[in-house]
């Protein structure tokens, strides 16, 4: 049966986070641009973290200011606090995220507090967020593996995952921090999730370092899953998960949906000239599989 299912492009965020070159604050809007006219209408395109943190987002309210505007479009960015929070909501973000972890070890190298203090701190953070009539999102990260620690009980992921709902959080992120999840570990950790939170309102946010994403998402949306992040040319990494790649490019996820019979309201050709525009202002080729099939004249097979 076709159904919708929900792209969040985390390109503009999670894929530019972790350049060590630096993007013009143009190219940036050039990208998002490219999305929007592809009918991408989810794009977390900014981060209100501390820019000694991670100095690539340094330039997100001036991102957020000339970004496009229509209906139906909404904007997210991560908050880690208050201030973060602030600065969202006068640049006119629609949601903001919280980002927690199902790792001490990784909660302490990523946001430099314990799994417990960071969920006090996202505590006032939903509240006020909600007061301002934003959405939130809540991450949980290393749902599949930690690089520093290795495996992750299931239930310490679904235990995160429930506080963050249980919050005022509407849709629970699932990190696959350092892609190295396989079906079978995504389903026993959805399991565990769906025993405390509906499906529906579970998002699959799979890097791609050992291929496995797609996959992944198959298993995923075998399990009731409808929402997926992705990045745009398999943009990103996370600058404190040493080894992590990109996520699932966002070209490879609507390929696939696609050609289950799914529907996901974008331009697939236009996608793929977004993904090609970010690579080359990069200095270097995609990560798609799909752009790359799609833009050789190899392949010429539509999917859309
Ligand atoms: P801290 O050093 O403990 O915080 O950092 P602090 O409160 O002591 O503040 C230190 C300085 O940062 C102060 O400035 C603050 O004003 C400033 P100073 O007085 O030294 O000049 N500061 C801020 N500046 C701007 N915006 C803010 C902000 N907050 C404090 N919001 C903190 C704690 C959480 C701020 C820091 O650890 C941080 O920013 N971490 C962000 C790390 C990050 O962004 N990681 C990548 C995103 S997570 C990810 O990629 C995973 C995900 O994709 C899912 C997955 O794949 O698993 C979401
Ligand atoms: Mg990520």
């Amino acid at each position: 049966m076709s159904e919708h299912i929900k792209i969040v492009e985390v390109g503009p965020r999670d894929g530019l986070q972790n350049e060590k070159q630096p993007i013009s604050v143009d190219t940036k809007v050039g990208l998002v641009e490219r999305l929007v006219d592809a009918g991408v209408r989810h794009i977390e395109a900014a981060s209100f973290v501390s820019p000694k943190w991670v100095p690539q987002m340094a330039g997100s309210a001036e991102v957020m200011h000339r970004v496009p505007r229509t209906a139906n479009l909404y904007y997210s960015a991560l908050t880690p606090n208050l201030k973060g929070l602030e600065a969202a909501i006068a640049a006119g973000c629609e949601e903001v995220a919280v980002f927690g972890a199902a790792s001490e070890t990784f909660s302490q190298r990523n946001i430099n507090c314990s799994i417990r203090e960071s969920l006090e701190r996202f505590r006032s953070v939903i509240e006020v967020a909600l007061e301002s009539k934003l959405r939130v999102r809540g991450y949980v990260s290393c749902v599949l593996g930690c690089p520093y620690k290795g495996d992750i009980a299931p239930e310490r992921v679904s235990e995160v995952a429930l506080m963050l709902s249980e919050m005022g959080c509407h849709e629970i992120s699932l990190g696959d921090t350092i892609g190295r999840g396989n079906p079978n570990s995504t389903r026993r950790m959805l399991e565990a999730c769906i025993r405390v939170i509906p499906a529906s309102q579970l998002a699959g946010h799979y890097h791609d370092t050992y291929g496995m994403a797609i996959a992944n998402i198959v298993a995923s949306l075998e399990l009731g899953l409808r929402t997926f992040d992705s990045s745009v040319s398999g943009l990103g990494g996370c600058p404190y998960a040493t080894g992590a790649s990109g996520n699932v490019a966002t070209e490879d996820v609507v390929y696939l949906l696609h050609g289950l019979g799914h529907e996901t309201g974008i331009d697939l050709p236009k996608l793929i000239q977004a993904g090609l525009y970010i690579s080359s202002a990069l200095g270097r080729g995609t990560s798609s599989r799909v752009a790359l099939a799609m833009s050789s004249n190899c392949s010429t097979t539509s999917a859309d």
